[in-house]
Formats: C-alpha cells, sequence, structure tokens
C-alpha cells in the first residue's frame, strides 16, 4: 500500500503533466482508491506545502548536490520529503523507507528538519532570491515589477498563504439576520464596510456551501474583488453583457444589481452548464439569456454594459491553485494578452456609444493589465478611460484611472480592474 509522501508525490506529477487542479487530479485518485481515503487531508497538506514551496524545496535538495530538479514523481517524491523535513515534520522510520525511492540520502533529508527558508537561499540576491524564497518564477516577478505593483515581496509572500473566503448576499437578504442563522450552522460571517453585499467568512469556509440559505440561494461564494468588478459596472437599468460568461458569477451579480436583463456568453458548453446550475439556485434563470459564443466575434447588439473578464494567467488566485506556478511561462502570459486584447477591441469596437465597458482579469502581470488596456485604447479611437466607483482598490501609478485589489494590501484575490467608455 502507498504512503500518503507517494500519493502526493504521484498526484503532483500528475497535474503539472495534465495541467490540471490539483484538487480535481487528488478526487479522481481517490475515488478510484476509496480504501485510501483516510490519507486525503495529510495529502492536500503536502501537495499545497510542495506546490506552494518548490523552487525552495528544490534549492535545498540542490544545495546537497542533488538535481536537476524535474517535475518526474521521483524529484516530486524528494520535494515533498523536503517539504516535511523544513516544516518539522519528516520521521527518521518515513525518511529512510522513502528516501531511496526519491534518489536522496535519508541522512541529508534529516539534517533539513527545521531548515529555515533564509538559510535554504543564502547567497543569492535581488530578484533571484525572491524568486527562490517565494517559489515563484522569475518572469512573473519580473511582470509584476513592471507592473509598479507595491511591495512585490509582500505580495508573493500572501500568495503562498490561504486565502481569505468571501460571500455575496441577494438583494433584500439581511446580512445581520443571515450571520445569526449561518452561525447556527458553524459559518461566522460578518458584513464587508466597502460593499454592502459583501460578507467575509470569519471561519467555518468549509461548511458554507452545505447550509439552508445556500440551498435557497440565499448566497453565492465571490471574492470581495471579483463582486467590485459588477459594481462598477454599474449595470443597474441597462442591458448587460457578460461575453466570456465562465459559471455566470459576475452575470448572476448583474442580475442582482438590478440590470434590465443579462446576457451571458462563453466558448465553452460546458461552462454555460455550470452557469445553469448557479442561476436556478439563485432563481435567476429568468433574467439571464445563455449563448455559446466567441467573444472575439461579437454577437449581440445594443448592450449598454459589458463586462469582459477573459482567460489569463490566474496569479491572482495563486492562493487557491499554487500548483499553476510550475507549469506557467512567460508564453502563456503572452498568449493570453493577445487573446485578451482582441477579446477587448472586438467587444469595445461593437458597443454602442455610451457604452461602458468593464474590462477585468484575476491576475497582476503587466502584460495582461496595463498592456492589454493601452494597446485597445491605442486601437479604438473612439474608447476612453473612465474613473471607478466605488474605487476602493490601489490605483496603478502606469494607468491611474484602473485599479487593483492586492492579496496582501486588501485581503482578495489579485485583480485588476479598468473601466472604459465608447464615445
Ligand atoms: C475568467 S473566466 C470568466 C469567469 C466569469 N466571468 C465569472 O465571473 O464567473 C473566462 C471564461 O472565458 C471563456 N472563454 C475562453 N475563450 C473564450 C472565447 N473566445 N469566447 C468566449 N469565452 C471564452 C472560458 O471558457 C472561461 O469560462
Amino acid at each position: 500500500m502507498p504512503l500518503p509522501e507517494e500519493v502526493a508525490a504521484w498526484v503532483l506529477a500528475e497535474t503539472v503533466r495534465r495541467r490540471a487542479s490539483l484538487r480535481d487530479v487528488a478526487q479522481e485518485y481517490f475515488s478510484r482508491n476509496p480504501g485510501l481515503e483516510y490519507m486525503k487531508p495529510l495529502v492536500r497538506v503536502l501537495t499545497l506545502g510542495v506546490a506552494r514551496n518548490y523552487m525552495l524545496l528544490d534549492k535545498a535538495l540542490v544545495n546537497g548536490g542533488y538535481g536537476p530538479p524535474s517535475h518526474s514523481t521521483s524529484w516530486m517524491l524528494a520535494r515533498v520529503l523536503a517539504y516535511e523535513a523544513v516544516s518539522g515534520r519528516l520521521k527518521p522510520g518515513r525518511a529512510r523507507r522513502l528516501a531511496p525511492k526519491a534518489g536522496v540520502d535519508a541522512e541529508y533529508l534529516l539534517g533539513l528538519r527545521g531548515a529555515r527558508p533564509s538559510e535554504i537561499v543564502r547567497g543569492l540576491g535581488g530578484v533571484e532570491r525572491w524568486s527562490v524564497l517565494f517559489s515563484t518564477p522569475r518572469w512573473i516577478i519580473e511582470e509584476l515589477l513592471e507592473a509598479g505593483v507595491p511591495d512585490v515581496p509582500g505580495l508573493l509572500a500572501a500568495l503562498n498563504r490561504d486565502p481569505v473566503r468571501w460571500i455575496r448576499v441577494r438583494p433584500g437578504v439581511d446580512v445581520g439576520r443571515l450571520a445569526e442563522e449561518l452561525r447556527g450552522e458553524g459559518v461566522v460571517i460578518e458584513p464587508d464596510e466597502d460593499l454592502p453585499d459583501v460578507a467575509v467568512i470569519r471561519s467555518g469556509a468549509g461548511r458554507a456551501t452545505r447550509t439552508r440559505a445556500y440551498r435557497e440561494g440565499l448566497y453565492v461564494l465571490q471574492d470581495k474583488a471579483s463582486s467590485l468588478v459588477t459594481w462598477v459596472a454599474r449595470p443597474g437599468g441597462r442591458v448587460a453583457h457578460d461575453p466570456t460568461a465562465g459559471a455566470a458569477v459576475k452575470a448572476s451579480h448583474a442580475a442582482w444589481l438590478g440590470a434590465r436583463y443579462v446576457v451571458a456568453g462563453d466558448l465553452k458548453p460546458g461552462r454555460l452548464g455550470e452557469a445553469v446550475g448557479l442561476l436556478r439556485r439563485l432563481r435567476l434563470r429568468h433574467m439571464v439569456d445563455l449563448v455559446v459564443g466567441d467573444a472575439r466575434a461579437p454577437y449581440i447588439r445594443g448592450a449598454e454594459v459589458v463586462v469582459v473578464d477573459p482567460p489569463c494567467s490566474d496569479i491572482g488566485r495563486l492562493q487557491y491553485e499554487p500548483e499553476v506556478k510550475l507549469w506557467l511561462t512567460r508564453g502563456d502570459a503572452k498568449y493570453f494578452r493577445r487573446l485578451q486584447l482582441r477579446m477587448l477591441v472586438r467587444q469595445l469596437e461593437n458597443a454602442p456609444r455610451g457604452a461602458t465597458v468593464v474590462y477585468s482579469v484575476c491576475t497582476l502581470t503587466y502584460s495582461e493589465t496595463i498592456w492589454v488596456v493601452r494597446n485597445a485604447l491605442r486601437s479604438v479611437q473612439e474608447a476612453e478611460l473612465a474613473s471607478q466607483e466605488p474605487f476602493i482598490g490601489e490605483r496603478p501609478r502606469k494607468l491611474p484611472q484602473a485599479q487593483r485589489m492586492l492579496p496582501h494590501m486588501h485581503r482578495t484575490q489579485g485583480f485588476f480592474i479598468a473601466r472604459l467608455v465608447k464615445l
């Protein structure tokens, strides 16, 4: 029978090979091996820990003459053991049994017990040091610096922590009363000071999808920064369009904020299947038309509010899915920025005069934020950047009309939001 470290190593290697999510790959593994279900929590801790710290663990191993690092199952096992050692959890028996399979000396691993990150990166300086210390590829750090994100080390440290969880509450629901009811079911929430329909989950986030109020559609799990996007779009009384709607989280918010009606599109029919589920739970199915369509080839005319929320490198969501760091390349960011620019330009061209087009991404790279907006404005002369209300984020020096929500400053996902108007 495999040990949890071996399962974790397999899940990690398979996740990278398939560019899938750790959660999905682990889920599949345990549904095929129900007898090992008891390992799940430990495998989760190990896989998350390795994904968040993989470059630091590689450095600890390379310092001992091992390597070069790879994403093979045996190197993943070496990382898992090094993670257990550095976090002070590696037992000698476990180390001696598994170290040979990882091709590493057990005594070397045991010697890493309790090693401080600052010791492991000794001798490194500048961006290289941050890169290894926070296990973030160098190109991502260079993109963040180019975007002028304040306190990059603070951001990188925050991206390696667990996220703060948020909910968005249905209009008309008394948040105080909801909080009382949820407390009885083990979920503690507190209203947000900035957005009237948002609350932070103080504890019990794991139970938040199993409450009566959730089943009855009184709230949605949604990060505060993501909710801010629809507030900035101000869809009240207008026809709103979300051409990259995914599961319709923002589209449902547009309906709750009083849009006359909403047209939500996505290239992938499967995503719209998820949207149907959400809209039914929220009893909003009648308010939102779903369309399989390509955001690069606009198919509706006359929408007064458009939210372009395209696929991105997801760096603002690393707290949830740190595994993305293991395969994301600068080439991916360049691919996304081309796709994003095309979508934004085509939606701006198609929008009627006076329309609002909000561009949002849950990433913070220069390429996918400031570069996209500047180039879109260059392509579409009849569009201009506009101010935003509410403005609760950080103001990028290179594009002061935009706002960014930053995990280390706002306790949210990393998000970039720009509001444009068609002249
Ligand atoms: C960041 S997600 C959108 C999340 C969504 N706005 C929400 O709040 O739930 C981006 C979505 O764009 C979709 N997508 C990718 N390429 C597309 C295209 N060419 N046209 C339309 N949708 C596309 C993806 O399937 C994905 O669901």
